[in-house]
């Protein structure tokens, strides 16, 4: 019987040695639980890296943790230190990621990052082949991993092959600057389906495959030798239910049982009875808007100084990547323009920012969705955002609003958020107060069709069309063999 093979960069699993006893934790992350039917699927295996290079394995220990992964259906890519700071600091996110968000002065493109990005594709490869049988699916996930289609494709044409990019792909006059743009194309053009969060990326990988590889297109079929491949949107939505169902049960919590934070917050409203919370979650990232944010929500305050105590950003930003120089750039800048506007503005009984820089437990999360007024989502740049849906489905009474960044691929699906360029401060103070003040009944019919659509296009049904499509493209591929 074929099975489905899934590829990332990370397994769905957290792994951690504590002396030589390993803990495995099985991840809840958006993409674990969209691939979680696909994964469960008779023969199914994830393939990828355990988080844990080769040498922060104790000695005698790696038979461990392939048996305890291999219950998990799991099987790893051992990386070693090297290939951790070339092939995942250095090309994945030092080159890929910047130039495929639109942050050209960031990328780099050092010669021995692009070597070991190839080799640690070609480990990947290997395994992959080791493990995959005569007629397998194979769906590969994000920029880490763009060669290994083609890689793939060469040794098994038997394999039917799907990838999924999570970020934007970028218009052809970025892309076109990687010195490595043939072969990172090639690489992706192994695929038989090439799926991407928005129509607008879509429309530029296949404008960057006719003007690079001189590709013939038709509609978003391009024609590549004797092969066809397919390009298509796929966006990609989030566990409605486990959102919907945490926030209703959060509901049903004692006051005392809940977090710390949230105690915290209701016992400030109790205080302050019109005290209002503007929520902000990303990891710290650069494409996040995060400064831009805080500017803009200070600006506010100088525009708007009524709501002065009155309002409060609380902002979460989940460490990330902290070993790349433009994100200690990025905490550096954050700690600062806290600080000043903290400093700046504070009152005894009031601090505009309640900064969180650390990761936070589900149900703590929970507390800040269904606790915060406004949500406020200013990425420069994103492939699609899933915390804005994530709100929306926390918002069990149909209350609340969605300020969102135009430049985030959600904002094609999300459109009676109110939609903001994050550039425009004036724009994203004068859509606050509007969010602020809007009557409940406005807040509730742009809420209700947002969770209408946000609902109905979950995780699920995002995985599901993808492998649907990419059966498709195998049917028409054995079809035309047997004709
Ligand atoms: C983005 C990328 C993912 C990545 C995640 C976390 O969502 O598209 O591929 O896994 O960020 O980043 P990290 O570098 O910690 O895996």
């Amino acid at each position: 019987m074929n099975k489905t093979i899934i590829i990332s960069n990370r397994l769905p699993v957290d792994l951690s040695f504590n002396d030589i006893t390993l803990n495995v934790k099985s991840s809840v992350g958006g993409l674990a639980t969209g691939m979680k039917s696909v994964h469960a699927d008779g023969n199914g295996i994830w393939i990828g890296w355990s988080g844990l290079t080769e040498e922060e394995i104790p000695a005698g220990r790696h038979h461990v943790v392939d048996e305890a992964l291999r219950g998990k259906k799991c099987i790893r890519v051992p990386l070693t230190q090297y290939d951790l700071d070339n092939y995942y600091y250095g090309f994945s996110n030092k080159a890929l990621w910047p130039l495929f968000h639109y942050f050209q002065a960031y990328t780099e493109f050092e010669l021995v990052h692009w070597e070991s990005y190839k080799e640690v594709n070609r480990k990947f490869a290997d395994i992959v082949i080791a493990n995959a049988g005569q007629g397998d699916t194979i769906w590969i996930h994000d920029y880490q991993l763009l060669l290994l289609p083609q890689l793939l494709r060469e040794k098994r044409p038997d394999l039917t092959i799907g990838f999924f990019l999570h970020i934007p792909f970028p218009s052809y006059e970025l892309f076109r600057t990687c010195p490595w743009r043939d072969e990172l194309l090639q690489g992706m053009l192994g695929a038989d389906l090439l799926g991407f969060h928005t129509y607008d990326y879509v429309r530029h990988f296949i404008s960057t495959a006719t003007r690079i590889a001189g590709l013939e297109v038709r509609f978003n079929e391009i024609t590549y030798g004797e092969r066809t491949i397919k390009a298509d949107f796929f966006p990609m939505g989030i566990d409605y239910g486990r959102y919907h169902g945490a926030a209703i049960e959060h509901e049903r919590r004692p006051v005392n049982s809940r977090s710390e934070i949230m105690q915290n917050i209701e016992s400030h409203n109790i205080s302050y009875a019109d005290s209002r919370l503007i929520l902000s979650i990303d990891r710290m990232d650069y494409t996040k808007g995060i400064p831009n944010r805080i500017k803009a929500f200070e600006y506010f305050l100088e525009k708007y100084p009524e709501y002065k105590g009155k309002v409060r950003l609380v902002m979460l930003s989940v460490p990330s990547r902290e070993n790349v120089s433009q994100y200690q750039k990025l905490k550096r800048e954050t700690d600062e323009l806290v600080g000043r506007i903290n400093g700046r503005l504070a009152t005894i009984n009031w601090t505009p920012i309640w900064y969180f820089y650390r990761s936070m437990p589900f149900d703590d999360l929970i507390d800040l969705y269904v606790a915060s007024d406004v949500a406020l989502i200013t990425p420069i740049r994103d492939g699609m955002n899933l915390v804005a849906k994530e709100y929306i489905a926390t918002r069990t009474k149909s209350d609340g609003v969605l300020v969102l960044s135009e430049m985030a691929g959600a904002a094609k699906e999300l459109h009676e958020a109110l939609l903001v360029n994050p550039n425009n401060f004036e724009q994203v103070a004068d859509s606050l107060k509007y969010a602020l003040e809007m009557p409940l009944a406005e807040q509730q019919s742009r809420m209700e069709a947002l969770q209408k659509r946000v609902s109905r296009y979950d995780v699920e049904r995002w995985s599901s069309a993808f492998i649907k499509s990419l059966q498709e493209t195998k049917d028409v591929v054995t079809q035309t063999q047997a004709v």
